[in-house]
């Protein structure tokens, strides 16, 4: 089945699950690899190097713009979480994607729907303690897009280290087939992580969120210069963000390379995970702890 994808028609849309697993099926039969790249949509340029990288990699790219009620906490942004179907559309026409599954919530979750998929055992930090039953959410959805599409390989972003982590236990734990694929944090020239909220802060607010930034960057400093007690570092961070007055801290925690349990000696390869609320929208960063300062990542 020939992709009907061109800049200027922008990718096939489909919104039902069974109709985008008849056009992955039918690529699978032909040979051709499939990549999925998950979103929410209002994407920016750290969805598009997930989708560039999935271009590169595989014959066929789908993405799913699906803002997924069931990851969002009561009291929570679910329904200011920024929405831009046209400008994602075109975006993604210009990327070559050969479809974009966007299913209205009610086809996701139909009356009736009763699963959950719960991944035990993730230390109880970062998001994990923030968002009670968030993850379950997104392991649910991510799920549920698996099973649609039937990759080979799908996206994820470094910048959502612990659900990365959950996504990686999924597809081995539940044998899904999927090469789970992990790309940098893309960020603005002066370190602010991209985020499909940055959309939701006035230039002040955008000014405050680098505190982000220069909290990950004084850890790392203070990594380089010696540093490695895994507290400490954590409050090093958390005092820039405290010291900046736009900005309120959610939490600051170094975490182990391997399973992002809480660290008490930091390593290289250690991780400082990062959440902070701006303006009212509550944003996360993380970086790698490395003998050697700066750097992306
Ligand atoms: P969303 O926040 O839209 O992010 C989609 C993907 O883009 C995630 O894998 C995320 O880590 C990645 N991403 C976001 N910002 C990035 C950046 N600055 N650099 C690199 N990658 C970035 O994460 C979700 O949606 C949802 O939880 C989802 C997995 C789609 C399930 O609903």
């Amino acid at each position: 089945m020939p992709s009907t994808a061109t800049a200027e028609a922008g990718p096939e849309r489909l919104a039902q699950a069974t109709e985008l697993r008849r056009r992955t099926l039918a690529w699978g039969r032909a040979g051709e690899t499939v990549g999925l790249v998950p979103t929410m949509g209002a994407l920016h340029a750290g969805h598009l190097a997930l989708v560039r990288a999935a271009r590169r990699q595989c014959a066929r790219v789908v993405v799913s713009i699906f803002v997924n009620p069931l990851q969002f906490g009561e009291g929570e942004d679910y329904r200011r979480y920024p929405r831009d179907l046209s400008g994602d559309l075109a975006r993604l026409g210009a990327e070559g994607v050969d479809a974009c599954y966007c299913p209205a919530p009610e086809a996701m979750y139909p009356e009736g729907f009763a699963t959950r998929v719960a991944v035990s055992g993730m230390a109880r930090l970062g998001e994990v303690a923030a968002r009670p039953g968030h993850f379950e959410g997104v392991a649910t959805v991510v799920t549920k897009l698996f099973a649609a599409t039937g990759p080979c390989r799908a996206y994820f972003g470094e910048k959502d280290a612990q659900q990365v982590a959950l996504v990686q236990r999924l597809a081995r734990d539940l044998d899904l087939g999927v090469e789970v694929v992990v790309l940098p944090v893309v960020r603005d020239p002066d370190g602010l992580a991209l985020s499909s909220r940055n959309r939701l802060l006035s230039a002040a607010g955008r000014r405050s969120a680098l505190c982000l930034w220069r909290a990950l960057a004084a850890a790392r400093e203070a990594f380089a210069s010696g540093a490695r007690s895994a507290p400490r570092l954590a409050r090093v961070a958390a005092a820039v963000v405290q010291q900046e007055p736009g900005a309120e801290l959610d939490y600051a925690a170094v975490v182990d390379a391997a399973d992002l349990s809480r660290a008490q000696r930091a390593e290289p390869g250690s991780r400082l995970l990062l959440a902070a609320r701006v303006e009212g929208v509550r944003l996360i960063d993380t970086g790698l702890l490395r003998p050697e300062p700066g750097g992306q990542g």
